[in-house]
């Protein structure tokens, strides 16, 4: 039981494994942490077979595979193999740069149950420049063979300033690989997001337009294709539910086996996060400090505190009100209730006058070079 509000610890249910932070991608809106450099010392085989083993037995349904990119860890199909065995619903969330036919069989033949391929742009030179890698062509034959060897074809597209006007070529480039998923992700502006935003965020007027088209061929392609629009939330009057609420729903285990309520706590400061190496799953989802710090209601500040709508969105995002007033513990300045709601508009404002003075901040891309000069 969880505070004076006696709301009982449920199961992790979605567990997911960030592989590694190697990538030969350099998205500069990658969620990873900035300083992920300095976490290097990945988790082995068997580290993520216990790992595994132990979430299924606290009652972990659906694994999601991440990085970072993924495919780099050679034991790819022992993971899934064992997660299979184990009953879990396994997701592959990747770039899918190099994954080849063979490989993809290989990992059928393991038991995994889901690809979900991500493309920056529908166009080469946009693709390759986001990317930092020439990967276009590839990408879109990896969706094809995804299709071929009988996966759901699940496509990723982040969107923000920089591909949201090509929003009806992203739509048709779907249609064209036949997807039977579309992701709409408005960038989270969190790690290197973060760190690009002024170039990132679209204006309100962009959003409001890339929705419209979005709504359309939603109607357009109902039956054929399911398309999920992820709501930017900086637009938003109240925050969004993150996580589902705090130790709730999701367990992040990065590749150096720190153990995470959401997969960005590790920038969180004074969180101490327990890793795998030292806790099992089980302490670490019900007796670590931090997955139970903001569980319930009891943490809660106003306006949070005597807010009706707390059970509907737990106050927000611990990591935006962080990023935003340095209190993980303030609501999500998103909320039009927050004290802070200034500072979202202030950000606004500053990415607007960054897009109107048409000089381009230049991009900070996510790669280790990059990583290891930010973070000293
Ligand atoms: Fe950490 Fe929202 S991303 S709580």
């Amino acid at each position: 039981m969880v505070g004076s509000d006696k709301l009982p610890v449920s199961s992790p249910r979605w567990l997911l494994a960030e592989l590694t932070y190697a990538c030969p991608l350099q998205c500069p809106y990658c969620s990873n942490p900035v300083d992920f450099a300095k976490h290097a010392d990945e988790l082995d085989t068997q580290d993520w077979l216990r790992v595994f083993s132990e979430a299924r037995a606290m009652g972990a349904v659906q694994l999601g595979l991440s990085g970072g990119e993924p495919l780099i860890r050679q034991d790819l199909p022992i993971l899934v193999g064992h997660a299979r065995e184990l009953g879990y619903y396994v997701n592959l969330i990747t770039s899918g740069y190099k994954l080849d036919e063979t490989r993809i069989a290989e990992l059928k033949e393991a038991g995994l149950d889901h690809i979900q391929v991500s493309i920056q742009a529908p166009e080469k030179t946009l693709n390759n420049f986001l990317a930092g890698t020439d990967s276009f062509e590839q990408k879109k034959e990896v969706a094809r063979l995804v299709k071929k060897h009988g996966y759901p074809m699940v496509l990723c597209v982040v969107i923000h300033r920089e591909n949201i006007h090509l929003m009806r070529e992203i739509l048709d480039m779907a249609v064209e690989l036949e997807a039977d998923y579309l992701e709409l992700a408005n960038t989270q502006y969190y790690g290197w997001a973060h760190l690009n935003r002024d170039r990132l965020l679209p204006t309100r007027e962009q959003f409001r337009e890339a929705e419209a088209i979005a709504q359309d061929y939603k109607e357009k392609l109902k039956g054929k294709m399911k398309i999920y629009y992820v709501v930017p939330d900086y637009y938003e009057d109240r925050p969004k539910a993150c996580m589902n609420g705090w130790g709730t729903t999701f367990l992040t285990i990065a590749p150096d086996g720190l153990a995470l309520p959401c997969h960005e706590a590790r920038s969180l400061p004074g969180l101490d996060c327990p890793n795998v190496r030292d806790m099992s799953i089980r302490d670490i989802w019900l007796h670590s400090d931090a997955f139970n710090r903001f569980r319930g209601y009891d943490w809660m500040k106003e306006p949070c505190r005597s807010c009706p709508e707390k059970t509907k969105d737990f106050g927000g995002c611990r990591c935006q009100a962080y990023l935003f007033t340095g209190d993980m513990a303030a609501a999500d300045p998103v909320c039009s209730k927050s004290p802070h709601r200034s500072a979202v508009s202030e950000a606004i404002a500053s990415a607007r006058s960054a897009f109107e003075a048409n000089e381009p901040k230049p991009l900070v891309f996510r790669n280790a070079k990059n990583s290891k000069s930010l973070s000293g």
